[in-house]
């Protein structure tokens, strides 16, 4: 195998976007995957570019907006139009007496309107406009491995890096059960699974948020006519994509590794859906599924250099990983070829919980 500046360890959204980043900087890269590219959080995820949503973060809005505004023209290099970037925005349901959020990007929407733009929504709902979109992120992670494998990024699958190689304090590698890989640099996008491979070196405190959700199809409307935006409720939502299949998503447990699908709480999340959208309910349950969002102690993402040299962190997305894909990829090849980010990453370091 050839020689490699860089390691990244996992091939979720994250893992995928650096690694054709750092390609198009000139870098050799490896990517160490223990599964297959795009096969676990990145493949459950519903893909809302959700940067406006009210009740986010706030150390978050710069990262989520700047990663929001780079989407359509990072989109546009993959040339895939199966990602299926849909602008509609997002209706985000309001509680009675909730007041309308002031955030730039929402706009309130009087009741004859929202008959209008929804009109399959059972009524009595108030709902702000979000200027939001959503992608389809199995088809953004077929097409960054696509394209990342073009440009001669190396892959390493089915195998996990079950350790740091550590020379002179530094980082100058990883090791696998079946093999050392060598690299000045190496990242950790390992998602849930990224305290695994730190282990006894840094704590990057990430652990697994399970999600279950479902996606429907048919019925009796025309595609496209049942539900045409990304609708937001407290306990649900839906996310349409263009080839008629409808996301209904989605719970949020801290379950440890459990990636099962329990029929009760998808019959549940169906109900809460038909609940908002009547027509729903004549559609046909094509999938259900769960993955493990990688959550943080401070419910923000780890992402920059540590205090051991060479190693580097870009991992604990949590809802959020699909959203901040551009921004994450960019700050850290940023970080990696010694430029300065654009954006302040004192929030995100991931020393503050070695303090
Ligand atoms: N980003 C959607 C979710 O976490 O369910």
């Amino acid at each position: 195998m050839r020689s490699h500046d860089t390691i990244i360890c996992g091939a979720g959204v994250i893992g995928l976007s650096l690694a054709l980043e750092l390609r198009k900087r000139g870098l050799r890269v490896l990517v160490v995957e223990r599964a297959a590219p795009g096969h676990e959080s990145s493949h459950a995820a519903a893909g809302m570019l959700a940067w406006c949503e009210p009740h986010s973060v706030p150390q978050l809005h710069a990262l989520a907006e700047a990663s929001y505004r780079a989407y359509p023209a990072w989109i546009a290099e993959l040339e895939d139009p199966h990602i299926d970037l849909q602008r509609e925005g997002t209706l985000q349901l309001l509680d009675e007496g909730e007041p309308w959020p002031t955030l730039g990007c929402v706009r309130a929407v009087p009741a004859d309107e929202l008959a209008q733009l929804e009109p399959q929504l059972a009524t009595g709902y108030r709902a702000a406009l979000l200027d939001e979109a959503s992608v389809d992120p199995r088809a953004l992670c077929v097409a960054l491995e696509r394209v990342a494998r073009h440009r001669e990024v190396d892959f390493v699958t089915g195998s996990p890096v079950t350790s740091l190689w550590l020379a002179d304090g530094r980082v100058v590698g990883v090791r696998t059960e079946r093999a050392e890989y060598h690299a000045d640099i190496v990242v950790n996008c390992c998602g849930a699974w990224s305290n695994e491979i730190s282990a006894g070196i840094l704590r990057v405190p990430t652990r697994p948020m399970k999600g279950q959700m479902l996606s429907v199809v048919g019925g009796a409307l025309p595609r496209h006519t049942v539900v045409r935006h990304t609708i937001r409720g407290h306990d649900v939502y839906l996310v349409p994509r263009s080839d008629g299949r409808l996301l209904i998503g989605a719970t949020v447990e801290d379950a440890g590794y459990d990636k099962r699908v329990v029929p009760e709480t998808i019959q549940r999340l169906h109900q809460g859906a038909t609940n908002l959208v009547p027509a729903i309910g004549e559609m046909k349950m094509l999938e259900a599924w769960a993955g493990l969002r990688p959550g943080t102690p401070d419910e923000l993402p780890i992402v920059g250099a540590t205090s051991v040299p060479g190693y580097f962190v870009a991992a604990g997305h949590f809802r959020d990983g699909i959203l901040l894909a551009p921004i994450t990829a960019q700050v850290m090849a940023d970080l990696i070829s010694g430029v300065a980010p654009a954006l302040d990453l004192t929030p995100f370091t991931p020393d503050r919980f070695a303090r």
